[in-house]
């Protein structure tokens, strides 16, 4: 079973959100679990603060994963940082702050986990996000072993990203089923791959993905046996919120 290869010199399990379902999605506390529970690549999503700091958050409100409301485009870095990102998912976590990029570069980089940094701008903010994002991360990853992913579901975003770091791989989140000009889109935006929903994931479609040289990674596979198939068919790598099942059976299957 593949674990890495010339095009895709990442490993092959991600722990999805830093650390899944065991920890507050996008925080340094997820990173951390992620780290110990084995996995050496983590994913997580970033868009900008209103006075535009990088920083890790999926939604573009605030208010599912703190104990604040409104959107994060409107929040100031300085307010972001008052609440807590932590609580919502069990008291143990109380009390954790949303992380900037910075923060998650310093602290991946110590635990020794690579990145794929998911640029996920807030609704209008595409370009900016995908500028500053990518900025950032060759400035923060300068002189790194191996270089973060950048991928987004974003055309405007990646294609901002590549104006501003054009040496960061860069791959293309697909959401639904894969359109028939994906080969077209992907190449146009000078990205390694497609990152694919799990739910479109069959056997032609990745033998279709990897006859044509891209990358191939797939979101979000909770299910071992799953995980197992997608990478025996030659997937590069699947991403997890199950970091205890998928990690723990689909490692015992490799030599
Ligand atoms: O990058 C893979 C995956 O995270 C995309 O979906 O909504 O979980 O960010 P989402
Ligand atoms: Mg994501």
């Amino acid at each position: 079973m593949p674990t890495s290869c010339a095009a895709w010199p990442w490993p092959a399990f991600i722990a999805h959100r830093g650390g899944g379902h065991l920890a507050p999605e996008n925080t340094l506390a997820a990173m951390r679990t992620g780290a110990a529970h084995g996995f050496h690549m983590v994913e997580y999503d970033v868009k900008l603060s209103q006075d535009g700091v990088p920083f890790l958050l999926h939604d573009d409100t605030i208010q599912r994963t703190s104990d604040g409301a409104g959107q994060a485009a409107e929040l100031s870095w300085k307010a972001l940082s008052q609440f807590d990102f932590g609580g919502w998912h069990g008291s143990a976590f109380a009390g954790e702050a949303a992380p900037s990029l910075f923060a998650v570069a310093r602290c991946t980089q110590a635990l020794g986990v690579h990145s794929n940094i998911e640029i996920k701008p807030s609704t209008g903010h595409e370009t900016a996000t995908g500028l500053a994002v990518a900025q950032a991360a060759a400035r923060l990853w300068q002189g790194a072993a191996l270089p973060p992913l950048l991928s987004s579901f974003s055309e405007a975003a990646l294609d901002a990203a590549r104006d501003a770091a054009p040496d960061l791989p860069r791959a293309l989140l697909i959401e639904g089923p894969v359109p028939a000009d994906w080969r077209a889109r992907q190449a146009g935006l000078g990205c390694i791959g497609i990152n694919i929903d799990v739910q479109y994931a069959d056997l032609a479609l990745v033998r279709d993905v990897l006859a044509r040289g891209a990358t191939l990674a797939v979101w979000t596979v909770n299910e071992p046996a799953r995980a197992h198939e997608l990478l025996r068919w030659g997937c590069h790598a699947v991403f997890t919120d199950a970091l205890r099942e998928v990690h723990a059976v689909t490692a015992s299957t490799q030599p």
